[in-house]
């Protein structure tokens, strides 16, 4: 049985001052749940964020990481670093990222093995836009997203690390994919994971869902045999997230 798992994106949202408060109203209402819960924070958030989770079952995620161990490459983050600081999870290959600052598969799966190598847990995005999906491509483009990504790790690796299925279109836009279709694309993720890898591997791999994720439509999303939780935006800066979190009955 895999172990849902419930990360907030913050994005570039929240100085420092922002997350030390939103940090300690919400850590309380989502500690000790039945879920692993992650607050993926920007990089000048980090440290706070570690330091004040300390001692609660809340993980922290870095949005982005760099594929190289140092040198010249001004302005950007290593593993490494990321590590040190007592930082566990790193989301990589975020639609943004593609759309903005020119990510492509290739540097989705060097940072993959790096993070991987020092023991970071990489939470990879991938996901279709709309004209993708109205083209009826979106199972085959995700599925070359995710093989790419994947190039080079090895089935004890793949099971550590956690896919999050975010259809561009459901982004921000309040436009939530059906738990339908969410679980159509999460499952063929796995049918494709147990084709490049085997069954047992497939199924210890978690699949998130992100896109829209809201109190609202949460647990009919993460009741599908396929979704293993959900890569939360917009929510996950609100009192809101408790709802998500918490979205199953105790
Ligand atoms: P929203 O939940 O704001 O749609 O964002 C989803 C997302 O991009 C999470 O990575």
């Amino acid at each position: 049985m895999r172990r849902k798992i419930i990360a907030g994106n913050w994005k570039m949202n929240q100085t420092p001052k922002e997350a030390e408060a939103l940090i300690k109203d919400l850590k309380g209402k989502v500690d000790s749940v039945d879920s692993d819960v992650v607050f993926c924070v920007p990089y000048v958030d980090l440290k706070l964020a570690v330091e004040l989770l300390e001692g609660t079952s809340i993980a922290v995620g870095a949005q982005n990481v760099h594929a190289m161990d140092k040198g010249a490459y001004t302005g950007e983050i290593s593993a490494l670093m990321l590590k040190e600081i007592g930082v566990k999870y790193v989301i990589i290959g975020h639609s943004e990222r593609r759309q903005y600052f020119g990510e492509t598969d290739e540097s989705v799966n060097e940072k993959v093995k790096k993070s991987l190598s020092v023991g970071l847990i990489p939470i990879i995005c991938v996901g279709e836009s709309i004209v993708q999906r109205k083209q009826g491509v979106t199972i085959d483009f995700v599925r070359v997203q995710t093989r790419i990504a994947l190039l080079g790790v090895p089935a004890e690796d793949a099971q550590r690390l956690v896919i999050a299925y975010e259809p561009i279109w459901a982004i921000g836009t309040g436009l939530t994919a059906t738990s339908g279709q969410a679980e159509e694309v999460c499952a063929g993720i796995r049918r494709f994971l147990a084709e490049i890898y085997d069954e047992e591997t497939a199924s210890k791999i978690r699949i998130q869902y992100g896109g829209s994720v809201s109190g609202a439509n949460a647990r009919e999303l993460f009741e599908m045999p396929n979704i293993d939780g959900g890569l939360v935006g917009g929510a996950s800066l609100k009192p809101e997230f408790e709802k998500i979190v918490n979205y199953a009955p105790r």
